[in-house]
């Protein structure tokens, strides 16, 4: 039986992919599509389905029923403000836009008040799980004013992945923008860990000279330990998977130039404003941007020289430490990006609740693992904590584990292989357990030549001297 009906507005696999979800959960969809390929893509996977597709936007709007809900699928950009204008002028006051699409959080800011003045309701609403999630449940973060989220809701707990004890994956956000703030940041930790993934995969090919299959099997075990998830199972999957133009593994076919959509470098650029340190995710933003330059690095690699290679016997113990070094470099990812949120939401008044953040990430999300169960625990027990680092349960695993991380980057530094995230990692942390960090002589430096002050341990008050006499 339907339970009322829900407007799908873009028809790119993931909308489709939504849409497909919202109807297997009981409700009626009215699919909108202007161009006729995507509404036809639609029409056959949705045969005999509770779905209607049209590719009038009056008639998308007159299908609905009052109070409308509709959801954009739209890619982020021009497109989302196109489609939003041409809807608006059929919607109704009290309709509720949600834009499901990754919108830079400005841009969301900008469009909830656009529509709240003109009687919209607009729900910035982060989904990850790529097709699949969407199809079949994905980690859904609405931001917005809550009672248009509590009007949509019922839908969104739904298709929403579900956790095993945990309830759907969705809550919510919190005000304004903070579903998509959520949701970029979220991308900003997936790119921290994939980095640091791929560190950990060059220096096991480089520094030990292990074969793809060898590398492989390292990753298929890892995906039944404490830091199994989504990213280390697909890693297991890219390795395993045969060439089918030719021989061999088709992961070592692949140009190593990576590409990327905006979100990581988004989240560094706000990082930046916020003055929140994300040193493991804005440098894998910067490893992407490395990797990009790939002609130069051609030219380069024959006139700068690296260090003679010699592969050490004692695999073992190297794959340990890289187990140890990717636990802690996961957990630096998800307490910067915690840390980050936690920031954002005070500046930008979100209200958000990072142990429900936390939760919802437990299962349809790219960064889904099992480190977000005590991650959740620890904002749940501490919802004020400055940087999840500091909780007991995981300053313990960092105790155990940093040892490890400093290994594996000596070994990387004698074999000549960039660390850009472990490195930028292990940076972090021992900068942030330092009680004295070497700004007393920067502030000496600056006060040097711009006579920029500074303040002392042992007084009160702002100095500033005359460095050039001794
Ligand atoms: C998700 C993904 C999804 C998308 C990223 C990829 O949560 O489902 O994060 O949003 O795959 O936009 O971003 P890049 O193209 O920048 O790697």
């Amino acid at each position: 039986m339907s339970q009322g009906n829900f407007g799908v507005a873009g028809l790119g696999v993931m909308g489709q992919n939504v849409a497909l979800n919202i109807e297997r959960n009981g409700f009626e969809v009215i699919a909108y599509n202007r161009s006729e390929d995507k509404a036809n893509e639609m029409r056959e996977k949705s045969a005999g389905k509770n779905v209607f597709v049209t590719q009038s936007i009056e008639e998308f709007v007159q299908k609905l029923e009052p109070p409308r809900r509709v959801l954009l699928m739209v890619t982020a950009g021009a497109g989302t403000d196109a489609v939003i204008e041409a809807l608006t002028q059929h919607l109704e006051p009290g309709d509720i836009i949600i834009d499901g699409g990754n919108s830079h959080f400005p841009d969301t800011n900008r469009r909830n008040e656009a529509l709240q003045a003109k009687g919209f309701h607009f729900v910035g609403c982060g989904i990850s799980g790529g097709e699949e999630g969407a199809l079949w449940g994905p980690s859904i973060m609405p931001g917005g004013k809550y009672e248009a989220y509590e009007r949509i809701a019922p839908v969104l707990e739904k298709i929403a992945a579900k956790t095993e004890d945990d309830g759907p994956c969705v809550t919510y956000c919190g005000r304004t923008s903070a579903g998509h703030y959520v949701k970029m940041v979220h991308n900003g930790i997936e790119y921290g860990i994939m980095q640091i993934i791929c560190e950990v995969y060059d220096i096991l090919r480089k520094s030990a000279g292990m074969s793809t299959p060898k590398i492989q099997e390292v990753f298929a075990d890892w995906t039944k330990s404490e830091i199994g998830g989504f990213l280390i199972e697909i890693t297991a999957q890219c390795l395993a998977k045969k060439d089918d133009q030719g021989s061999g593994w088709l992961v070592e076919k692949v140009l190593d130039t990576a590409g990327q959509k905006g979100t990581g470098k988004w989240t560094a650029q706000t990082a930046l404003d916020l003055g929140v340190p994300i040193p493991t995710l804005s440098m894998a933003v910067e490893a992407r941007i490395l990797s990009g330059l790939k002609p130069q690095r051609v030219e380069a690699s024959k006139i700068l020289d690296g260090p003679e290679r010699r592969h050490g016997k004692r695999r073992k113990d190297l794959v340990e430490a890289l187990f140890n070094a990717t636990y802690v470099s996961m957990i630096a990812s998800y307490a910067q990006g915690m840390a980050l949120i936690q920031e954002a939401s005070k500046e930008y008044d979100y209200g958000t609740n990072l142990a429900e953040v936390a939760r919802i990430w437990k299962e349809g999300c790219i960064i889904r693992s099992k480190l977000l169960d005590p991650i959740k625990q620890a904002f749940k027990e501490q919802p004020g904590l400055a940087n999840m680092l500091t909780h007991p349960y995981f300053s313990k695993i960092v105790n155990d584990t940093l040892p490890d991380l400093r290994k594996v980057i000596r070994i990387a530094a004698r074999t000549g292989v960039p660390t850009t995230c472990l490195g930028a990692t292990l940076a972090y942390i021992e900068s942030y357990r330092s009680e004295f960090l070497p700004a007393n002589l920067l502030q000496g430096l600056r006060d040097n030549f711009g006579a920029h002050t500074y303040k002392r341990l042992d007084m009160e008050g702002v100095f500033h001297s005359q460095w050039n006499e001794k």
